[in-house]
């Protein structure tokens, strides 16, 4: 798979544009930056030319490439926690994550990171998707984002399912999704993956919490009635591009705050 550099604005001098580029250069050019002062919150989304974010199926890997999989997976190695709306978890059958890819884990197991990213999904309702309650040996936790209006019983539920410690509850009637970056940050998992979906990315980005989206662009148009990659009120936010490469026609992007 030849990948190229189309442009570097993130790591000066790694890589030049034109430049092929190979697993080390795309770990340097997806790094997360230092989050000791605080944490970063990366969206990875993917795209048609026409702009659908899931194929006419209803799910993205109709529309992934093989570029696509591997900086999504990449940048799951890169990541403390995932968060994903419960939309997405069930549409898209999210189960526990497994562990890093075989490069990663000695590195995480000295920072004192978790083998796995951790779930953190989002449901107002504190309705956890089954398949992520599901018991899996040796693979991540998963944590529950909800909010006080979800209302005394499912939280109970929610809590009896999970452990009241897994249990994250911010906002009254909605979640409040700046503090769930901060109680997120301050259980040690700094460096934030938000996987949408695009209810979840239009709030996150409404709410100022985005500093950056990874977009994959893939070359195909697909028509139909799916989504973009943020559905609901409108929002206003400019982003800079700071990386663009190329592989078979698919761009992967990051843009992030100006
Ligand atoms: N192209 C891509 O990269 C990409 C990525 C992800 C998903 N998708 C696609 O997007 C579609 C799913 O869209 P979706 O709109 O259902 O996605 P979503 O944002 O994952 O799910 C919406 C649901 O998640 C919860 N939620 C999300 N944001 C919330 C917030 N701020 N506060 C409280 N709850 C929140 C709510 O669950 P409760 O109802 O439980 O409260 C809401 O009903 C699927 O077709 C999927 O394949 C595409």
């Amino acid at each position: 798979m030849v990948v190229r550099l189309l442009l570097n604005d993130v790591v000066p001098g790694a890589a030049d544009p034109g430049d092929r580029l190979g697993p080390d250069d795309l770990e340097r050019l997806y790094a997360y930056p230092d989050v000791t002062a605080r944490p970063w919150v990366r969206a990875n989304m993917v795209a048609t030319l026409d702009g659908a974010a899931a194929g006419n199926d209803g799910r993205t890997g109709s529309i992934n490439t093989a570029a696509d999989l591997v900086v999504y997976t990449l940048l799951r190695d890169l990541a403390d926690v995932i968060l994903v709306g419960a939309g997405t978890a069930r549409s898209e059958g999210y189960r526990r994550t497994p562990p890093r890819s075989a490069r990663f884990l000695d590195r995480a197991a000295a920072e004192g990171r978790p083998s796995c990213p951790v779930t953190a999904v989002v449901s107002g309702a504190a309705q956890v998707p089954p398949l992520l309650a599901a018991d899996a040996p040796d693979h991540g936790d998963v944590l529950l984002v909800t909010c006080a209006g979800a209302g005394p019983e499912a939280l109970d539920r929610a809590r009896r399912l999970l452990g009241s410690d897994r249990v994250i509850v911010v906002g009254a009637q909605s979640v409040d999704l700046p503090a769930a970056v901060d109680a997120l940050h301050a259980r040690g998992l700094p460096r934030i993956l938000c996987e949408g979906g695009p209810r979840l990315l239009r709030d996150v980005a409404a709410a100022d919490a985005l500093d950056e989206l990874c977009l994959t662009v893939v070359p195909l148009l697909a028509a139909g009635v799916q989504q973009r990659v943020t559905a609901g009120a409108g929002v206003d936010r400019a982003l800079v591009p700071r990386l663009v490469i190329e592989q078979d026609g698919t761009l992967l992007h990051r843009w992030m705050r100006p």
